[in-house]
């Protein structure tokens, strides 16, 4: 038993409410629920799937207390335990020796709790998770916190103790939350990957978008009406690059800040005839729109009484979202205008603050939830009701959010933001890993023709492949020095994708994250320490703490590739090899096994390795959109290495929802060594309802072999 944590705390009943999965409230009962209020029910069997499994500590070993008005918990922490989530960070991925306090923010550009996405979660490397399921800004002190009511940390000399520190090593994690009461959940693992699974599929499960929110977006300007948006599109297909969605950006409504959600008649005079021509094309429309709604529409009228008592943004109402009367206005006019016309989703901005955009922490809303309460949950609320809409269709959406909370994962939604800064974006991407959200490094433009080539080839490997660039018109071939490396990924991207949804399957029905950290696989390097990033002298920094040795720019993509960007200006990249033997995943050529490895600035192509017995199934032939449903989809099945493999290569229509009436096919690949010793690959029966389109073509086992 940790001693520093249960002094003067009081115990907590604990129920088992899943294998490996317990529940206790602190305190009364009275505290306001993310996932009561969202409303999303466990994934009770996929979690029965995973077992049963122990924590590594003593549920006894956590305890609260009343503080002032909160409520104090306090849980336990090994000296050298990390522990990552606490929200979408965009700088730091261990949180020990951080405090964060957890509020629904735009993103700051350092990491302090105020972000799109504060999920009050943590995992461990010990292997566990812990959640506090309350719609608050919660406080965290992770690892910082010595009550002197116990014995007080070492004290080193400063001047003369090379022991010490810039912070003193504390072995409790306290977490502030404010009211009478929290529940408290903890995930037990035995690893990182199994505890975050659990807290996924607990949640409802990952999201899997349609098969074409897989393929490449991009948005036009505000200026463009619908003849300039079927023009844009045209010019894609003249110049041969990828396009499954346009996003339109403010100017489609009527008046936008505070906004209408209505077509402008003088901009798009028919807007089912425009979707329309844009579906023959196959490419689905995606529309903008805020959270602030113009009080004069036809929606505001029918809003206001179900809204808060404060004007926010550029004068808009805020609908409460909790009130079944606001959600069903809203879905009625949404359902009526958009989604029945065809339009396939939406990018609501605005959701997370800044502060002088939003309501007032004292707004009044009719639903009685607190003003803090509905902004930590605004973009949940926001994406529960877009996607019954899309439901009760029987049609999937994918679209983009400003702000989401945990009850968010099952939603298919992906998280941007406006920070810009390429690298934070790529550790937004490995973040969103360990909380149940997904996050996109979207393009917006570039000083340089490397940059843009840099960010578009991040970008293509990312949740969702976007083009976010109206505002400087920056356009795929825009740079001439590099159209055709841009092309390249661009199409790359769209032959992945039957890997992607077989990984997004998996956080579906496993609660995998299809976007992860190499942490978070277990899979990093036997001596970490070695690998040290973003390295500071001791008299530049002497305050330098274990959280820089973070590999916060090189991810997994599935469970099988790993990406390691290349940014603008680099000379060359170390890039990290973990345990087990890696292969390139262009040439098949064996790179390195626990090591590390420096990789040109000057390599052309987004650097992606393979892990050894890895199988990588694309699209034989590259293709500038998505397949539609029911259409043939012959395969080329890649092997890497010298291993055995197998992957379980995930099919359904694409786009309705029968999957969830198990209206879908997993069909088994497998790699194996005959007697001559040499590797054959082939298909096991497949299980589901669904018969796949599908075709394999070819197995090529790499490098070279046809
Ligand atoms: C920003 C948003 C951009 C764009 C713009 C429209 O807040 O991040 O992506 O949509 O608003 O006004």
């Amino acid at each position: 038993m940790n001693p520093d944590v249960k002094q003067n705390d009081t115990n907590l009943n604990w129920q088992v409410v899943a294998p490996g999965v317990w529940r206790a409230v602190a305190g009364e009962d009275n505290y306001v629920s993310l996932l009561g209020t969202i409303g999303v029910p466990p994934r009770t069997e996929a979690l029965a799937g995973l077992g049963a499994a122990e924590l590594p500590f003593s549920k006894d070993e956590i305890g609260w207390k009343r503080a002032r008005g909160n409520l104090l918990l306090a849980l336990p922490l090994d000296e050298t335990e990390k522990l990552y989530g606490l929200g979408l960070n965009f700088d730091t991925l261990n949180q020990r020796e951080n405090v964060r306090e957890l509020k629904v923010d735009h993103y700051g550009l350092y990491d302090n709790g105020h972000t799109h996405a504060p999920v009050p979660f943590y995992v461990s490397d010990r292997g566990y998770g812990v959640f506090v399921n309350v719609a608050e800004r919660i406080k965290v002190y992770a690892g910082t916190t010595h009550p002197t009511a116990l014995p007080h940390p070492p004290i080193y000399d400063r001047v003369t103790d090379p022991r010490w520190r810039g912070v003193s090593v504390s072995r409790r994690v306290e977490m502030l939350v404010p009211g009478a009461g929290a529940e408290v959940i903890v995930f037990a693992g035995p690893t990182m990957l199994s505890a975050v699974q659990r807290f996924n599929l607990f949640c409802g499960g990952g999201c899997l978008p349609p098969r074409w929110g897989l393929g490449f977006w991009h948005r036009v300007p505000m200026s463009f009406n619908a003849a300039d948006t079927e023009a844009e599109a045209r010019a894609f297909t003249e110049r041969d690059f990828p396009l499954d969605v346009i996003g339109l950006e403010p100017s489609w409504h009527t008046a936008a800040y505070p906004t209408t959600y209505e077509f402008s008649p003088a901009r798009f005079p028919d807007p089912r005839a425009f979707v329309d021509t844009m579906k023959r094309q196959g490419i689905r429309i995606n529309l903008w729109e805020n959270c602030m709604i113009h009080p004069d529409c036809r929606l505001g009228k029918q809003i206001r009484p179900h809204s808060g008592d404060y004007y926010a943004g550029w004068g808009g109402l805020i609908a409460d979202l909790a009130l079944p009367a606001a959600c069903e206005a809203l879905a009625a006019q949404h359902d009526r205008e958009h989604v029945a016309i065809g339009v396939s989703g939406y990018k609501l901005d605005e959701c997370d603050g800044l502060d002088p955009w939003l309501w007032p922490d004292h707004a009044e809303f009719p639903s009685g939830l607190s003003a803090v309460q509905l902004r930590q949950m605004y973009g949940v609320l926001f994406q529960k009701l877009t996607t019954e809409i899309f439901r009760k269709r029987g049609r999937r959406t994918y679209g983009q959010v400003r702000a989401s909370n945990a009850g968010g994962v099952s939603f298919p939604y992906v998280i941007y933001n406006d920070c810009y800064e390429h690298r934070q974006y790529i550790t937004g991407v490995i973040n969103g890993g360990f909380c149940g959200v997904l996050f996109t490094p979207e393009v917006r433009g570039a000083h340089s023709p490397e940059e843009w080539l840099r960010r578009v080839q991040a970008v293509c490997m990312s949740p969702l492949a976007q083009l976010n660039a109206w505002a400087n018109r920056v356009l795929p071939w825009s740079f001439p020095e590099v159209a055709d490396a841009v092309r390249d990924v661009m199409k790359l991207r769209v032959q992945l994708i039957p890997y992607l949804y077989s990984a997004f399957a998996r956080y579906r029905h496993e609660g995998v994250p299809p976007f992860r950290a190499l942490a978070l696989d277990g899979c990093l390097p036997k001596t970490e320490e070695a690998y040290v990033q973003g390295k500071t002298d001791d008299t530049a920094n002497p305050y330098a703490r274990a959280l820089c040795r973070d590999i916060r720019d090189q991810y997994l993509m599935g469970d099988s590739i790993m990406v390691a960007p290349l940014f603008a200006g680099e000379q060359q990249r170390d890039v990290v090899i973990p345990r087990g033997r890696w292969y390139d995943f262009y040439t098949g050529q064996f790179v390195g096994e626990d090591t590390v490895i420096a990789v040109s600035g000057k390599h052309r192509d987004i650097p992606m390795f393979v892990r050894d017995g890895g199988i990588v199934p694309l699209l034989t032939e590259a293709r500038n959109q998505a397949p539609a449903p029911g259409a043939t989809m012959p395969l080329e099945i890649r092997h890497y290495g010298e291993a055995e493999g197998a992957f379980q290569l995930y099919d359904d229509d694409g786009d309705s929802m029968a999957y969830e009436q198990n209206d879908c096919c997993w069909l088994p690949l497998a790699v194996k060594r005959g007697a001559q010793g040499k590797l054959a690959g082939s298909t096991g029966p497949a299980s589901g309802r669904y018969h796949s389109t599908y075709r394999i073509d070819q197995w090529r086992f790499m490098p070279g072999r046809p």
